[in-house]
């Protein structure tokens, strides 16, 4: 355990210090300039069909990539396992009324099979979802089941460069609105997103959870927390918010809890490691919910997961509750954002969870939004430097059933910052890589779709550039990469 209060800083430099040390690693290699432009072609310039050994620095995702700590390897250890009524079950129950407090639990087996649970559940055809932000698996869920989803994040949220602390709040006006707007009896639910992943990892305060969950209360509307990215605006709310610097962090995930009627959550994010699930005190709610358990993931006290995977989340689940484990993250999106904009390069303010995002629209300003400038930047970040991130913009969205395109409110590069997984060193290298890639900018062309899936085509549709400028990119990386690396 380190003391408590932190990932700290040293010597007034803004360079974070650890509170853990690596003891496994795994080995790297950082291809060629030459491989790399093969590696992005064969991939259909999707990031999401790259080899993870033809990449270097993996940052698509936090997603169930996690380091895990020495107490989670040796809880795997001791998992039970059966079919029905295992000790394994019990004990990641436990872990989860420590941290939330809630009298049910139904396991699932990753986030958005808790979502389509969820769905199933509670979307009625043509009603809808009022949220501050939608996310991807969520939105698509939502509209399979008939439902429509609703976004009332303020304004600025979307806008990289707001300064707000809490980009992810609800504006409160818009929420009524939108209530009003369907009929409180046409609302299905109301989902509030920790961390708000699509806009940049930006967090919500526990403010404005509290007004939200009043507001549902009077108008009889179920609550719906998305907890995945719970760990990072824990961090946020006790380090930005007033009144919470001296709470601790159970306290304040028990005050989040108690607004909410039903909690769920991405275990391959919150609790490092791989599974998910739903907690809800609402015996209704639970009703409504437990039978499609069996049905769609497994028996009631496993969801779809491995016993050692859930033995290692109740573990990961109460070392969310650890400054030194949850400040590692945020601290190094900081840093990385720092160094990047040190080099002029745009990114998503302020400093959020999850990973440092880009924002494309400023970076390739030159390139249309048919051209799909995130994907571009993504593609180009890793012919720069084996550097895997994500697109989080157009290629992220659906198209309408008329065909045409939603294009997106943001066009973001996310380079995720998985928790404890990379040195200092290495988030310099991807500073370094950016900045390179800034200078040449002009150089960075368009994307075409090549094949593209009807639902979540950003996991495997493929693209072509729309000419040449990938070879031009490379031939003059490797003028002026003394290495040639
Ligand atoms: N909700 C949020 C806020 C998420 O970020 C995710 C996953 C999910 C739900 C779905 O959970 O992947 O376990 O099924 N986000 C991943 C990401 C995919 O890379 O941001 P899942």
């Amino acid at each position: 355990m380190g003391n408590g209060r932190g990932v700290q800083f040293f010597s007034g430099e803004n360079i974070p210090l650890e509170m853990h040390k690596a003891r496994m690693v795994q080995r790297l290699r950082l291809p060629t300039a030459e491989e790399r432009l093969e590696n992005i072609r064969g991939a259909g310039n999707n990031t999401f069909l790259l080899r993870n050994r033809d990449v270097y620095l993996d940052m698509l995702t936090d997603s169930g990539v996690n380091a895990m700590s020495e107490a989670q390897y040796a809880a795997m250890l001791m998992a039970d396992d059966s079919y029905a009524g295992s000790e394994t079950f019990y004990r990641l129950e436990a872990a989860l009324r420590e941290v939330f407090d809630k009298e049910y639990f139904l396991p699932a087996h990753q986030g958005r099979a808790a979502e389509n649970i969820l769905a199933c559940a509670f979307v009625k055809p043509g009603g809808v979802t009022v949220m501050n932000y939608h996310f991807t698996t969520t939105k698509a869920l939502i509209t399979r089941y008939g439902g429509s989803v609703v976004e009332v994040a303020a304004d600025d949220a979307i806008d990289p460069r707001a300064e707000r602390p809490f980009k992810g709040d609800f504006d409160l006006d818009k929420l009524a609105a939108a209530v009003d707007r369907a009929g409180p009896e046409k609302v299905n639910f109301v989902r509030v997103e920790a961390g708000t992943n699509l806009i940049g990892g930006q967090p919500l305060s526990l403010g404005n959870m509290r007004e939200v969950s009043a507001f549902c209360r009077r108008k009889g509307i179920l609550l719906v927390f998305d907890a995945s990215l719970l760990a990072d605006n824990l961090y946020f709310i006790k380090t930005r918010e007033a009144g919470y610097a001296d709470r601790s962090l159970p306290e304040i995930a028990r005050e989040i809890s108690s607004l909410m009627d039903v909690i769920y959550f991405s275990g391959r994010k919150l609790g490092c490691a791989r599974g998910g699930g739903i907690v809800t005190s609402d015996s209704r709610a639970h009703a409504a919910m437990r039978g499609l358990v069996p049905l769609f993931e497994g028996f009631l006290t496993y969801g779809g997961m491995s016993v050692r995977e859930m033995e290692a989340m109740a573990v990961g689940l109460r070392e969310t509750l650890d400054l030194d484990v949850i400040s590692q993250t945020p601290l190094f999106v900081a840093a990385l954002g720092e160094e990047l904009e040190k080099k002029g390069v745009p990114v998503v303010r302020p400093h959020g969870g999850l990973g440092c995002h880009v924002d494309a629209f400023r970076f390739v300003d030159h390139l249309p939004q048919d051209q799909y400038p995130a994907g571009s930047l993504a593609a180009a970040a890793y012919l720069a430097g084996g550097v895997r991130g994500m697109e989080r913009g157009t290629l992220s969205e659906q198209r309408r059933p008329d065909g045409s395109e939603t294009f997106a409110q943001m066009e973001l590069l996310r380079l995720a910052i998985p928790k404890r997984v990379f040195t200092l060193s290495q988030i310099k290298f991807v500073a370094d890589r950016l900045g390179w890639l800034y200078e040449n900018r002009r150089l960075i062309g368009g994307l075409a779709f090549e094949e593209e899936p009807e639902v979540l085509r950003f996991f495997f549709g493929r693209l072509r550039p729309v000419n040449d400028w990938q070879e031009r990119l490379i031939a003059k990386f490797r003028a002026e990469m003394p290495n040639g690396l």
